[in-house]
């Protein structure tokens, strides 16, 4: 096949080589962003006086039918085209004519390749974030939902000190609205124009790279052609807020399923995202959730893909660089996904506020708050944590908890024990007493639903 680039050479390469080299497979889902880059080229152009306001409006009105057409699935995109940006300037020139070639002046499909990746990843950002809101908001709802359930807090997966259901959910909160600021952040990074930096060292031509970038809405210009045609950091930086993001989705993930488990029984996914088994007609698998904690390995490898293909390359552009697009693309749809789904799994899930409190009592976590008593009581920690260690051992030892050992059974072993011990290792006691910012008290909780409400609410910018 004869490329439009038939220059030096007479254009006929391999059908092998073709295949090897094309990009349109994957970069044609940029169509939209690679014609409104070039409706702002002819404009700039235009008023510039490089190219005729006629030419421009031909140029203008036909990108504006091949978008139509495309859209509508009248014009199918041309498998043998080597990318997105040389399909539609070839059916544009098939369309209009000697117009249509004058729409490459002043620029390279280097700049214009960063361009559209550009605007593309900032489209994306703006729909992850808001899918990020909505879970983020499905989470907070399930805390109020359960706000005073109480259950077992743990460190090394052993029951630690009792804390609310609700504070654990809230957590997760607090982690995915640190996602949204680091995306929101990262899309002022995206935001600015590299359309102008042409092949890499500019052009002679005189170019109005800011009329052009404010057309698009870009905040700026690259100010460094070279760099402007060569860096992917934008991907880069898109791809390692969403790996961290993917990492606590996969982190409540991975509680979900425990807590679905018979042996925790702390929640129940409804029926719309579980699956059964093909031969144990009794089970109620968590695929959703396994899902999502399981796509985070592409997330990650997709990062590592992009990072060690731009390690070792000399600037400026060179065609391994047409390999970020397959990585980033698979990370937002991935996220996406994930995030499309995990929403409606956790507004249907339930929670069993009673098998959390059953756990909750069997595992001597208000052992602190036995030590606490006997530091009110006038006892130095370290005594009073000796005290209260080996009040445990003696309940284990007689098969009881520290709720039902009897008062003289704790006089033994301390006389600073009185009656009122038992409200204070009460479970609900323990965790209204966590009265310290940010701690579990119910107030605690309550104010961290203020606050990731009043986030999810606030103005996010003009693009958003
Ligand atoms: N398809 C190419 C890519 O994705 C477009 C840029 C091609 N530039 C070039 N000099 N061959 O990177």
């Amino acid at each position: 096949m004869v490329k439009m680039w038939q220059g030096v050479t007479d254009g006929v390469t391999s059908a092998l080589a073709d295949d090897f080299n094309s990009s349109v497979s994957f970069d044609s889902r940029m169509f939209r962003e690679d014609i409104a880059g070039s409706v702002a080229h002819a404009k700039m152009l235009s008023k510039q006086g490089i190219i005729t306001e006629e030419e421009a409006e031909k140029i203008i009105s036909g990108l504006g039918g091949i978008l139509r057409d495309l859209e509508s699935g009248a014009l199918k995109i041309d498998p043998e085209a080597e990318d997105i940006h040389m399909f539609v300037e070839q059916v544009l020139t098939e369309r209009i004519g000697d117009a249509g070639k004058r729409l490459h002046t002043a620029r390279s499909r280097n700049d214009q390749v960063a361009l559209d990746l550009r605007l593309y990843l900032r489209n994306e950002t703006d729909a992850i974030l808001k899918l990020l809101d909505d879970a983020i908001g499905s989470i907070c709802d399930k805390a109020d939902e359960y706000k005073d359930a109480v259950m077992p807090g743990y460190t090394h997966l052993q029951r630690a000190q009792p804390i609310l259901f609700s504070h654990q959910l809230l957590a997760y909160c607090m982690m995915l609205l640190r996602d949204a600021d680091r995306l929101r952040d990262c899309r002022k990074r995206i935001n600015v124009s590299p359309i102008g930096s042409c092949a890499l060292a500019g052009t002679t031509y005189a170019t109005d790279r800011g009329f052009e970038a404010e057309l698009m809405g870009f905040d700026g210009v690259c100010l460094n052609s070279v760099d402007g045609v060569s860096d992917r950091d934008f991907a880069l930086e898109l791809m390692s807020a969403l790996a961290i993001l993917q990492m606590h989705l996969s982190r409540f993930c991975e509680e979900l399923i425990l807590w679905s488990s018979w042996e925790f029984r702390f929640v129940e996914f409804s029926d719309n995202f579980t699956t059964g088994s093909s031969i144990m007609p009794q089970k109620k698998n968590p695929d959703m959730a396994e899902l999502i904690r399981g796509k985070t390995g592409r997330v990650y490898g997709n990062l590592m893909a992009l990072l060690t293909a731009l390690k070792g390359l000399p600037l400026a552009y060179n065609k391994d660089m047409q390999e970020d697009k397959e990585a980033v693309f698979d990370s937002a749809d991935t996220v996406k996904a994930c995030l499309g789904v995990l929403a409606p799994m956790v507004r249907e899930m339930k929670a069993h506020p009673e098998n959390m409190l059953t756990a909750a009592q069997t595992g001597f976590i208000n052992a602190t708050d036995l030590a606490d008593y006997l530091v009110r009581k006038g006892l130095p920690f370290r005594s009073a944590y000796k005290i209260a260690g080996q009040t445990v051992a003696k309940c284990r030892a007689e098969g009881c908890i520290l709720e039902t050992l009897p008062l003289e059974e704790y006089k033994s072993l301390s006389e600073l024990f009185e009656n009122d011990l038992y409200n204070d290792i009460d479970l609900k006691t323990c965790v209204e007493k966590r009265i310290s910012e940010g701690g579990t008290s119910r107030g605690s909780v309550e104010n961290q639903i203020k606050y990731v409400r009043k986030m999810l609410a606030a103005p996010k910018g003009e693009n958003l």
